[in-house]
């Protein structure tokens, strides 16, 4: 596990779209996984000045880790409205070239199976982008999930719930399901990018890093991986050994 520590936001970001820039210029059509929430956002930033730059992400192809059930495309607060703002409309990526989980698919199970089928016949993800909860879970596979978990319809946490709800006017509006790449799928990614920002996510980086492999923790499976790099402020190192 590579990591990297800097207090610097726009640091990290470039060292991220650095890594994207090169995969993309040795293979125009690679795969990323993107993840949504505050955390990646100076990415995606990054990922834009490229692009005005000449960049060309034409060819690329787009993976969404996660979705709320019950929120189409349209709701501001559902993370392909998300992605379509962040990436797909100002990095110029072709919408025909992205995937991303419905949560209004009126057969759940089924959508989690197209997903799986799509992701493996893009050959894989080559670079995934990952933030991680406070209760240490990732894209959607809150503690208890199975390490070897696929996409499937997921129960978000109360602790989920309420860190979620600063984006509604109460928490009763908060989806309590949402339909989530696995941790088994998540780790067949090539390339893992997790990043994580400030001492509210301590805890998780501590115990993602240096804590035993747990499904209580799912961001620990990343221990298993053989390729990881994090990224982290000085807040989210400060629990570190
Ligand atoms: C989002 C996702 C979540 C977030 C995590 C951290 O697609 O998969 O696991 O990465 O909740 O969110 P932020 O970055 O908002 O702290």
């Amino acid at each position: 596990m590579e990591i990297i520590i800097n207090d610097d936001h726009q640091v990290l970001a470039k060292i991220v779209v650095d890594s994207i820039e090169a995969m993309v210029r040795q293979k125009p059509d690679s795969v990323l996984g993107v993840a949504t929430g505050s955390t990646p956002i100076p990415i995606y930033e990054e990922l834009t000045r490229r692009v005005e730059a000449g960049l060309d992400l034409s060819q690329i192809r787009i993976f969404g880790l996660d979705e709320y059930v019950s929120l189409d495309e349209n709701n501001a607060q559902s993370y392909a409205y998300f992605i379509r703002q962040h990436i797909i409309e100002p990095c110029k990526i072709n919408p025909a070239n992205v995937r991303l989980l419905s949560g209004v698919a009126e057969d759940l199970k089924a959508e989690a199976a197209d997903f799986e089928a799509a992701i493996k016949a893009a050959g894989g993800v080559d670079l995934q982008i990952l933030g991680v909860g406070h209760n240490g879970h990732i894209a959607f596979n809150e503690p208890t999930s199975s390490l070897a978990s696929r996409t499937r319809r997921v129960s978000l946490t109360e602790k989920t719930i309420e860190a979620n709800s600063r984006f509604y006017n109460s928490v009763d509006e908060v989806p309590r399901h949402a339909i989530s790449q696995g941790i088994g799928t998540i780790l067949e990614a090539r390339h893992l990018v997790m990043l994580a920002y400030g001492e509210e996510k301590g805890y998780a980086v501590k115990e993602m890093i240096e804590g035993p492999v747990s499904a209580m923790m799912p961001a620990s499976a990343l221990q298993l991986h053989p390729h990881v790099s994090v990224l982290i402020d000085e807040g989210a190192a400060k629990t570190l050994q």
